[in-house]
């Protein structure tokens, strides 16, 4: 399914320069990938910090708008098992996180669009590969972490790069066959079974996160035994 893979050095932001293909029409499943990102993005509206040796790319996948919950988390699931594959054991938290240790090695960012025919998931990756904690700003270095500083040596961001699209192409379920995915995804996710704070649109909610559905909800059971479903949120803090 891997197609093409489109290389550019420094870019603004991988998701961009994918939008701009589908645009101009593009096979399904290519992938853009850049050495640096100037205006890299992360969720909610916040930046990602994309210095050189990092791997940052953006996979076009056909999808329908309302699968584009499904492209997240297997492209979670895909990373926390390439990094398992390299002996690191590496955590979700929800909604895709990826943590080491409780540090934040990478994370996940998908946009949908409309295409001149059909509907696409731009499925953005950054993972902290191959450069030092000490790259990154301070105020971040504290929560984050790099495949470098974990494994105290250089990294092949091809061999990454090679191990995740496998990884992900694999993962990737037909409409209908989310089940092992979304089961695979509340194994590794570290934020099941804690207490914990989100921030939603709807303003903070409290509980205990009990599972994460196919549709990418995640669901708490409040202290008064309710059974809440969160769509969007950054957890605050996790007991
Ligand atoms: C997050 O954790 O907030 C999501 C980070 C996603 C970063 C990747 S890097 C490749 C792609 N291009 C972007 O601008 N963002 C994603």
């Amino acid at each position: 399914m891997i197609g093409n893979i489109v290389r550019r050095g420094v870019v603004d932001s991988t998701n961009e320069v994918a939008k701009g293909l589908v645009a101009e029409a593009v096979a399904p499943w290519t992938v853009v990938v850049a050495e640096k990102q100037v205006e890299g993005r992360g969720r909610s509206g916040r930046a990602w910090v994309s210095p050189r040796g990092g791997l940052y790319l953006s996979v076009i996948v056909q999808e329908d708008l309302q699968r584009l919950p499904m492209a997240s988390l297997t492209a979670g699931v895909a990373v926390v098992d390439t990094l398992s594959d390299q002996a690191l054991e590496a955590t979700i938290k929800w909604p895709n996180d990826v943590l080491i240790g409780g540090a934040k090695v990478a994370g996940v960012l998908v946009e949908g669009i409309v295409g001149p025919q059909t509907y696409w998931a731009i499925v953005g990756i950054g993972v902290n590969s191959d450069f030092p904690l000490e790259a990154l700003p301070r105020q971040i270095r504290d929560n984050a972490t790099t495949l470098r500083h974990e494994l105290g040596g250089r990294v092949d961001n091809e061999l990454l790069l090679h191990s995740l699209l496998d990884s992900f192409q694999s993962s990737y379920p037909a409409p209908g066959e989310e089940r092992s995915v979304v089961a695979r995804y509340n194994e590794v996710c570290s934020t099941l079974g804690k207490e914990v704070r989100v921030e939603t649109n709807r303003g903070i909610i409290n509980g205990k996160a009990v599972e994460v559905g196919a549709s990418g909800f995640i669901v708490l059971e409040t202290k008064n035994g309710q059974k809440v479903e969160l769509a969007e949120g950054s957890i605050l803090s996790e007991g």
